[in-house]
């Protein structure tokens, strides 16, 4: 058992049942247990592989796409480039070096990392160490100083917990965390009201059907939003999830780059959902931005010229380097890999035209 696992069922023993919402919470940012609070998860001897780990081809269009965003809003002399959950700061890092390309960009600009790990922060300071922008780091979104702003999120969203609950034949049931005869955690169903406010798909949800709810992350996207009407800018968010609402249950768990018994090893493996894009995008629009896609991953970087940076990148490289950017390519946005499971979507403020990366306004 876990140190998380014995924590967890002492907090039940006191406190009932928990909500997956706060499972999650205790299982990716308890302060001493959490999974990342720690350690270093990601790259071939962690747990997964992000895309900005993949290829700096990611991290790269990225920033260009930032830059280029930056250049549409009328080049202002202060942007805030915000990255929410930067890993080890690779994305980052990929990304202000391709922006030394475009004249005045990495002038006007402050980079702004949304990190809840210690141990995750002291990596990207190392990774961003030789970069000649200003970076802060804070814990939450709404700490950063208001103004245009750029924000990017790969693979944040899904990490912002969930609340499950369970159509039944009189109702609504919500999914939570118990423990069993033994003391180990377990899966039950309290009895309760309907979720409020109920999401227009829960009225195709059969018997037996799960809806999800994550109350966070539709915070988080009503704060970027509103902050890009107040303010002027753009956002970025790439990750695992569907384009349209609908019920299903995407709570799951990665250890060692396999799939994991989501209850097995609190603390020791990542736990995620699936993000509702469709519910994201009608957040922003209701806060007054445009919505642009979501396009898949592959669709949005081979419309930014992935192909072409991979031909650039192998021009004078050596067979083994070849290999390797094909590989990244392939890995990036082949549907069989990342490329189709994988989404993008843009918010920008109203008056700018369609992003790059995008054909239509989404939905
Ligand atoms: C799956 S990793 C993605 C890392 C990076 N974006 C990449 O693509 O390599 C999730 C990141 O979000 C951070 N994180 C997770 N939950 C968070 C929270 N509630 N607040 C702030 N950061 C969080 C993690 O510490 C980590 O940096």
């Amino acid at each position: 058992m876990t140190a998380l696992a014995q924590h967890l069922a002492e907090r039940i023993r006191a406190e009932g049942p928990l909500s997956v919402a706060d499972y999650m919470t205790e299982a990716l940012t308890h302060p001493d247990h959490g999974y990342y609070m720690s350690g270093d998860p990601l790259g071939r001897a962690g747990d997964f592989i992000t895309a900005p780990e993949v290829s700096q081809m990611f991290g790269e269009l990225i920033g260009l796409w930032c830059a280029h965003q930056w250049t549409e809003m009328g080049s202002p002399p202060d942007i805030k480039i915000v990255e929410l959950g930067p890993g080890r700061g690779t994305l980052m890092a990929d990304a202000v070096r391709a922006g030394t390309g475009v004249p005045g960009f990495l002038e006007a600009a402050a980079v702004h990392l949304i990190e809840a790990s210690p141990a995750l922060a002291k990596r990207q300071k190392r990774s961003l160490s030789t970069l000649s922008v200003a970076i802060n780091w804070h814990p939450y979104f709404e700490d950063v100083p208001g103004g245009p702003l750029l924000v990017i999120a790969n693979e944040f969203l899904d990490a912002l917990p969930i609340r499950q609950f369970v159509r039944t034949d009189s109702g609504w049931s919500e999914r939570c965390v118990d423990l069993d005869a033994e003391g180990c955690l377990i899966w039950s169903e309290i009895e309760g009201p309907a979720p409020t406010p109920l999401p227009a798909h829960a009225a195709t949800a059969l018997v037996g059907d799960i809806i999800e709810i994550s109350e966070p992350r539709d915070r988080l996207a009503a704060q970027i939003a509103g902050a890009i009407r107040g303010h002027g800018g753009a956002a970025l968010f790439v990750d695992y999830g569907h384009t349209q609402s609908a019920p299903g249950d995407t709570l799951q768990a990665v250890k060692g780059h396999r799939y994991h018994d989501v209850l097995a090893d609190p603390g020791d493996a990542d736990v995620t959902s699936h993000v509702d894009f469709e519910a994201l995008g009608a957040i922003a629009r209701a806060a007054g931005t445009a919505v642009s896609g979501p396009v898949t991953q592959g669709a949005f970087l081979t419309s930014l010229g992935i192909e072409a940076r991979a031909d650039q990148l192998s021009g004078g490289a050596t067979p083994r380097q070849t290999g390797e950017v094909l590989a990244g390519l392939k890995r990036l946005i082949a549907p069989s890999e990342m490329g189709t499971l994988f989404k993008v979507l843009a918010i920008t403020q109203t008056d700018l035209p369609l992003p790059e990366g995008f054909q239509n306004r989404g939905f």
